[in-house]
């Protein structure tokens, strides 16, 4: 996809990776960005930053809590009406709480499983739209199990699996809606990345656990959104793609069970 003139749809995006993902839109020609976040974020001097940089009008503020489904539609609704559609939706918004863990799914998971649907129907071209992207943040929590955040694992691996799944040749020939997930590494450096930006719930040591956290590779918000742009230009429905450290962008490929199997039986052989 060229991205110059195209209109995109940012959840979470008033701070953190979120907004690095709306200013490397806006810088690789993106025309507008629909910044969606929570009334209590600083979505409105985001957005007037990014205006600053770019031009006035480029980027909206739209309050927008995610796991509300009318007012998830309503930022839609709303972005169609400002720009006259949408290409582009990154679903990106995501809080790490193990101990509000049903707050966290219906974040994590739920809102992202809500903001496909209506990424293919506002999108879609079985119902009217022009086709477009759609990329859904995981994590390298959505890949590998982590004894420190079982659930935010759980919902992030849940992530990966709508993806592929609605990514599948199947819809993707329907609604011409390209849909990936995008696994930055475990610890990308902002607010959440930061140790007070985790609550990791009663069943955890927090010492043992941040130590072990902080022994991951670390990258900037900015190299995680060099990324999204990268797969949102060439990658292919249904694809999931890591950004860990400073290393480029890498598709990962996900085996089959056939081929999970196969691999188990050989291993069992070998050490047999
Ligand atoms: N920081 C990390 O180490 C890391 C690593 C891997 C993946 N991720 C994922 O990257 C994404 C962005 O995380 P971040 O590190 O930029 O975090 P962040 O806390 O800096 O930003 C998250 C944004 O989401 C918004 N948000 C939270 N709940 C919302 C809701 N209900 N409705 C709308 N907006 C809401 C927040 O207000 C905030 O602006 C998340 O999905 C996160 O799980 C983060």
């Amino acid at each position: 996809m060229n991205l110059k003139d195209k209109v995109a749809l940012v959840t979470g995006s008033a701070r953190g990776t979120g907004f690095a993902h709306a200013m490397e839109l806006l810088r690789n020609g993106v025309k507008h960005v629909a910044m969606l976040d929570l009334a209590t974020s600083p979505g409105t001097e985001s957005a007037n930053k990014l205006n600053m940089e770019f031009g006035q009008g480029r980027a909206i503020f739209v309050i927008c809590d995610v796991t509300k489904a009318d007012e998830f539609e309503a930022a839609f609704a709303k972005t169609v009406k400002e720009f006259g559609g949408i290409d582009i939706v990154i679903n990106n918004a995501g809080i790490l709480n193990e101990s509000n863990w049903k707050l966290m799914i219906n974040v994590d998971l739920n809102a992202v499983v809500q903001g496909t649907m209506l990424g293919m129907k506002y999108m879609g071209k079985n119902s009217g739209g022009k086709g477009g992207v759609i990329v859904n943040i995981s994590s390298a929590a959505g890949i590998d199990p982590s004894a420190w955040y079982p659930v935010y694992v759980a919902a992030k691996h849940g992530v990966i699996g709508l993806t592929r799944s609605f990514g599948l040749p199947y819809h993707h020939e329907k609604t011409g809606v390209r849909i990936m997930a995008l696994c930055p590494g475990v610890v990308t450096d902002t607010a959440m990345g930061e140790d007070g930006g985790h609550d990791l719930g009663p069943f955890v040591d927090y010492e043992l656990a941040l130590k072990d956290i902080r022994t991951q590779s670390i990258q900037k918000p900015e190299v995680v959104a060099k990324a999204l742009v990268e797969i949102i230009q060439q990658g292919r429905s249904g694809s999931v793609w890591i950004s860990e450290g400073e290393e480029s962008v890498t598709e990962v490929f996900i085996p089959d069970r056939f081929t999970l199997i196969a691999s188990s039986r050989k291993q069992h052989y070998s050490d047999i």
